[in-house]
């Protein structure tokens, strides 16, 4: 199949509604990451999307609506929550996924046999006029291939499906960098899956207690059941070996000068680039997250392309504000394996 790279005009948009009314596959921008939409009612539609992704069958998708009142239009959940329309009313249309009881509309193909449904109100207003013209809710993975970084340019999305969907609209890069904070609101405790653009700190502010699940920040134990489906899979791993180190700046630029070689690089802070020896890929400024969130899936994508690279060396990030996001992503590029400074 040829796919089509459309620029961000109207009459694309209409022509990517009009493909995703009739049943196919189209990478569409938003502010997280770009998704690989397809109409979410449609079951079959949407096992087209697993296919091109080569995607676990087990891991459900995210419907995303372009309107508050698509849950109710499109009768996707048993009842809104209190707390939903609160975290609504706060952060929609923005990077945060919210899950609900679902009813037997979603299709099993988007729920992977969950009795729950995830739902995002995207602020791209490419994302929100393409779902609104496409008369449907959208079910979007992000547009990679499974194991690959998530995808912030229309060129990730062709680099990774070219030939397997559609069309790709590029609307740009994407603004936050990573994929939607997931929270579900189908147990007792408001509880964050995933950490994103949408900090658990805010989350706090507008419901009180919210817990942080074990997966988030660890591996999961061998056998465990993943609240999140997603969560339990080696994500985002490019084909160098990612090295994380607990340290401080000067242990870190040390460490890493001591290790140099030819096949080294460092996926470090500017601050960081004229005090080190090997190949530098820049995450932004230290103290900026939402900075260094923006960067990270491309600067992965930039080690991929060199074939060079055996090993990259990067600090454990913070874990204050959007940092945690960082810190769930890189982590989990890294298997899980930390080397701890302090302890040696
Ligand atoms: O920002 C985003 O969320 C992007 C854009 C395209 O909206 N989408 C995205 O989708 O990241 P995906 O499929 O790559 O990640 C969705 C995550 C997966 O870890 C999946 O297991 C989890 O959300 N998920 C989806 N539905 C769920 C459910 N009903 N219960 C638990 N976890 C769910
Ligand atoms: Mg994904």
């Amino acid at each position: 199949m040829k796919t089509l790279l459309l620029e961000n005009t109207e009459e694309n948009i209409a022509r990517a509604a009009e493909i995703l009314r009739n049943g196919g596959l189209v990478g569409i921008p938003t502010e997280t990451v770009y998704g690989l939409a397809a109409n979410a009612l449609d079951g079959n539609a949407v096992a087209k999307i697993f296919k091109a992704k080569g995607r676990p069958a087990d891991n459900p998708l995210i419907v995303h609506i372009s309107d508050f009142s698509d849950i109710d239009r499109f009768n996707l959940v048993e009842q809104v929550p209190d707390t939903a329309k609160k975290l609504a009313e706060a952060f929609w249309p923005g990077p945060l996924t919210i899950i609900m009881k679902r009813t037997d509309a979603v299709p099993n193909e988007v729920s992977a046999g969950l009795d729950t449904v995830a739902i995002r109100f995207p602020s791209h207003k490419t994302a929100q006029a393409i779902i609104s013209q496409a008369g449907v809710p959208l079910a979007a993975p992000s547009a990679n291939l499974s194991g690959s970084p998530s995808p912030t340019t229309a060129l990730h999305v062709m680099s990774d499906l070219n030939g397997k969907i559609d069309a790709v609209v590029d609307g740009g890069m994407s603004d936050v960098g990573l994929e939607s904070t997931v929270i579900t609101l189908a147990k007792s405790v408001p509880r964050v899956l995933r950490p994103g653009g949408v900090t658990i700190e805010q989350l706090r502010e507008v419901l009180g207690e919210v817990e942080l699940d074990s997966a988030v920040l660890h591996r999961l134990a061998d056998g465990a059941k993943a609240a999140s489906p997603g969560m339990k899979y080696k994500h985002y791993a490019p084909k160098a070996s990612v090295v994380l180190l607990k340290c401080n700046d000067c242990e870190y630029i040390d460490y890493v000068n001591r290790n140099a070689d030819e096949h080294t690089a460092a996926l470090c802070c500017d601050e960081d680039i004229p005090l080190l020896n090997v190949v530098c890929y820049r995450l932004g400024k230290r103290n900026d997250y939402a900075l260094q969130a923006h960067r990270l899936f491309d600067e992965l994508r930039k080690i991929d392309g060199n074939q060079n690279i055996r090993t990259v060396y990067s600090r454990l990030p913070s874990l204050e504000g959007v940092g945690m996001a960082v810190y769930n992503r890189l982590v989990r590029a890294a298997g899980f394996e930390v080397i701890d400074l302090e302890k040696m």
